[in-house]
């Protein structure tokens, strides 16, 4: 296993518009292709471009033979995410010779790390658009007509999509992503993200509960708030918590929570990324005061080591992550508990490795995503340290890592059996016909048989009898 990603199983995959959604009326139809690649992040921001396109007079197609548009939303995150891009772009190119009409854009972060280098390197690419930059694509697209190429990759400081409504893509009508904040400032050492996203910045909290609103109303029974540190969202106060206009209300990232969770009892909220540095107690009280907010947290750690946190400029130790850990523990005792690992980062010693190895054991994470250390430019990492630890020792160590989270995903799933459990039901199993699939509270995914009348989006409780590794099993009660 080479690594885990992030949505490794949506990757790329082709989404789909609504197609009974409004079009404009007196303008032609025409396809697009839109493929998303990386966070979830990527995946809400192509809800926001198909919004866009749509009254445009885009219609979406999974064919790229049929289509008068293809956009790329990219990602920048380690070097095999680009490959991957550049290898779909090769595809797209041999299929552009044979159609000449067809446009090629490249959006998202790999067009904001490369800008116009990519329509240079990558000769029939026709568009770059940086992530803040959505709201020009009708204007690009209209140079791209007039036979020119088209640019822009300016960041903002300002721009939130706020008002815009997603047009929600392959979505089952269930669950759905809700973007709270763009960019991040926390510059850490091995990251491309505040380059590729810029500043961070706050959505209106108002926008946020409206569209969490409207989804319930709409049926949908799941939000996911978004933010690459929800801890840090902030809304009419500056980082010293100074108030910046008078007489306005100034809301926090547990307040924001409580108000979405009060949209409805019967709306799950979940969240993520979680900063261990940020999240405060405030947050996981608000947690454990709402039955309808999941108890699961994604606390990215990277690291088991204090001196190699330091480097990675994360701005905590072992021992404060442990504090949180144990802050989580003490105020909900059945909180679920996931995160993020890199090996092999720049000088990782034995001992360090060791220490990440410790970690993973102490905490006893249900679930990781877990990373070979790619070094990316422009980053602190690439321009004050060396690479120095040798492929094979990355890839051992990561093997390593892997082997440890797997023992104790199987041994937290495995806490899971013998109980109830409050589901939400997505769907029909991808494996029988005959069973549904949900999941809990804890976010594990639990597969039972189907009962006459249960339909998915509906509340059940279902006895968990057995489990593989990541997956319950059970029965409705
Ligand atoms: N905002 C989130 C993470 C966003 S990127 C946070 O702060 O945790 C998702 C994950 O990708 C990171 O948590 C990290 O584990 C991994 N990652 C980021 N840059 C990387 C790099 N250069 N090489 C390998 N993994 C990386
Ligand atoms: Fe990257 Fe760190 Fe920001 Fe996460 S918090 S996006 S890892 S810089
Ligand atoms: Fe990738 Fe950009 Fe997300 S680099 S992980 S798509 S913020």
């Amino acid at each position: 296993m080479e690594e885990k990603t992030i949505d490794e199983s949506r990757q790329g995959e082709y989404l789909l518009l609504d197609h009974s959604s409004a079009l404009p009326l007196g303008k032609p139809v025409k396809r697009l292709l839109l493929e998303s690649y990386g966070c979830q992040m990527n995946f809400s921001d192509s809800e926001i471009v198909a919004s866009i396109l749509s009254k445009e007079g885009y219609i979406t197609t999974r064919d790229p033979e049929e289509a008068d548009l293809v956009l790329l939303n990219t990602c920048a995150i380690r070097d095999n995410a680009e490959v991957r891009i550049r290898g779909r772009l090769n595809y797209l190119r041999s299929i552009k010779k044979r159609k000449p009409g067809m446009t090629i854009g490249v959006l998202g972060c790999m067009a904001e790390r490369l800008r116009e280098k990519l329509l240079e390197e990558e000769k029939l690419v026709d568009l770059v658009v940086g992530p803040d930059a959505y709201r020009d694509l009708p204007n690009l697209l209209e140079q791209v007509e007039g036979g020119q190429k088209a640019v822009n990759v300016l960041l903002s400081r300002e721009e939130t999509y706020a008002e815009i409504t997603p047009v929600r893509l392959n979505s089952n009508g269930i669950s759905a992503f809700i973007s709270i904040m763009r960019g991040c400032d926390n510059m850490c050492s091995f990251c491309v993200v505040p380059f590729t996203r810029g500043r961070e910045r706050s959505r209106d909290p108002e926008s946020i509960v409206n569209e969490a609103r409207e989804l319930f109303e709409q049926g949908y029974r799941e939000v996911i708030l978004l933010g690459q540190n929800v801890d840090s969202f902030k809304w009419n106060i500056t980082t010293k918590g100074e108030i910046i206009e008078a007489g306005k209300a100034t809301v926090n990232f547990a307040q924001l929570l409580e108000q979405v969770a009060q949209v409805n009892l019967e709306l799950r909220v979940r969240f993520s990324t979680s900063h261990p540095k940020d999240m405060t107690d405030e947050v996981l009280h608000v947690m454990a005061a709402h039955e309808n907010i999941c108890k699961y947290v994604h606390l990215p750690v990277q690291s088991g080591h204090s001196d190699m946190l330091k480097r990675m400029n994360r701005g905590y130790t072992r021992e404060w992550y442990l504090t949180r850990i144990a802050a989580i523990r003490k105020i909900m005792p059945d909180c679920a508990v996931s995160t993020d690992i890199i090996t092999g980062f720049c000088g990782e010693t034995e001992e360090e490795h060791h220490a990440t190895l410790s970690l993973i054991d102490e905490v006893g994470y249900d679930m990781a995503y877990m990373f070979k250390y790619s070094e990316r430019p422009r980053t602190l990492a690439e321009r004050k340290f060396e690479d120095d630890v040798p492929e094979e020792l990355k890839s051992q160590r990561l093997t390593e890592v892997i082997d440890t989270q797997l023992k104790n995903s199987g041994m937290r799933t495995r806490s899971y059996v013998g109980r109830a459990h409050r589901v939400l039901i997505e769907g029909t199993s991808k494996k029988s016909e005959d069973h549904f699939y949900g999941r809990t509270s804890q976010n594990a995914v639990i597969v039972f048989p189907k009962v006459e009348g249960v339909n998915p989006g509906e509340y059940v409780t279902v006895q968990a009898t057995d489990s593989t590794t990541v997956t319950l099993t059970g029965s409705i009660v």
